[in-house]
């Protein structure tokens, strides 16, 4: 048996996760953060936690034999992405990252890209009332702040798991993509939203709110990737499953 330890807290990484677990001989572990309540179901073995840094998983690499780490993590979480990097390196042992392609902006889009939730919050306009966060709810301190300063402006907030932080004048609408341009095109309109926060994730499941946004004269703020580490990546699933197998008939 080779075991591959998946970082995950994605959907790539739960189809991944299935799609490996056919392969005969590979024993698939996904690793979670532990942030969402209910996590959607997934193939295999599943642990839950942190692991304590960079030399906490490469202790776990190590420990638990695995052979192979695959990085199927949120392009917008960093840190985890460097740890990866860090741990298999002193672990020895092969690591990919699965990114998958970023959202480029095209005609009719009207994107204000910025580096963070920070300068996303700072950067609304003061004109605009009515805002669409769906930049995660784990970083709404930042629209905390801005509230201070423009108490007038209303927030409409979506995310899996209701957020710690309540924002004063605010909505939480609790959900889980994909969603379709329908839904989103209807949101945007029943909401009267009149910019939208997002990161740059990249893939199918969300992007329906960038095309309604578009048709419907919306600005965007979009939050830029982290810079990644050097090392091998590969966008999309089938590509790290093809990886996997020429690492395995090495
Ligand atoms: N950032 C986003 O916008 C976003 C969006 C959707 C899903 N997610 C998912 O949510 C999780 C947390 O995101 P984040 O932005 O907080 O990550 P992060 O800033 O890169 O990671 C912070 C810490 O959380 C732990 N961690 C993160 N991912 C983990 C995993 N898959 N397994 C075990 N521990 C993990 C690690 O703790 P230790 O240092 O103690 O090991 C890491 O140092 C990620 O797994 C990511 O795939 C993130």
């Amino acid at each position: 048996m080779r075991k591959v330890l998946i970082l995950g807290g994605t959907g790539d990484a739960v189809k991944l996760a299935t799609k490996l677990e056919s392969i005969p001989k590979i024993e698939v572990i996904s690793s979670l953060a532990g942030r969402t309540k209910k996590p959607s179901a997934l193939v295999g073995q599943v642990r839950i936690g942190g692991f304590g840094g960079a030399e906490g998983l490469a202790n776990y690499l190590r420990e638990n034999a695995i052979d192979f780490l695959i990085d199927a993590t949120h392009p917008c979480a960093g840190q985890i992405t460097i740890n990866g990097a860090i741990a298999s390196q002193i672990a020895q042992i092969p690591h990919l990252m699965l990114v998958r392609p970023q959202w480029e902006k095209i005609s009719g889009d009207h994107w204000i890209e910025v580096e963070s939730v920070e300068a996303a919050a700072q950067v609304i306009p003061a004109s605009v009332h009515r805002v669409f966060i769906t930049s995660g709810r784990q970083q709404l301190e930042p629209f905390l702040q801005r509230s201070q300063i423009y108490p007038d402006t209303w927030y409409l907030m979506r995310s899996i798991d209701p957020p710690d932080i309540e924002l004063p004048n605010s909505q939480v609408l609790l959900d889980r993509g994909p969603f379709s341009l329908e839904q989103e095109r209807a949101l945007l309109r029943e909401y009267q939203i009149e910019a939208i926060v997002s990161k740059n994730s990249g893939g199918k499941a969300t992007y329906a709110k960038i095309i309604a946004a578009r048709e419907l004269g919306i600005p965007i703020v979009m939050v830029q990737r982290p810079e990644m580490p050097e090392g091998e990546k590969v966008t999309s699933i089938e590509e790290a499953i093809l990886w996997l197998s020429s690492q395995l008939a090495k």
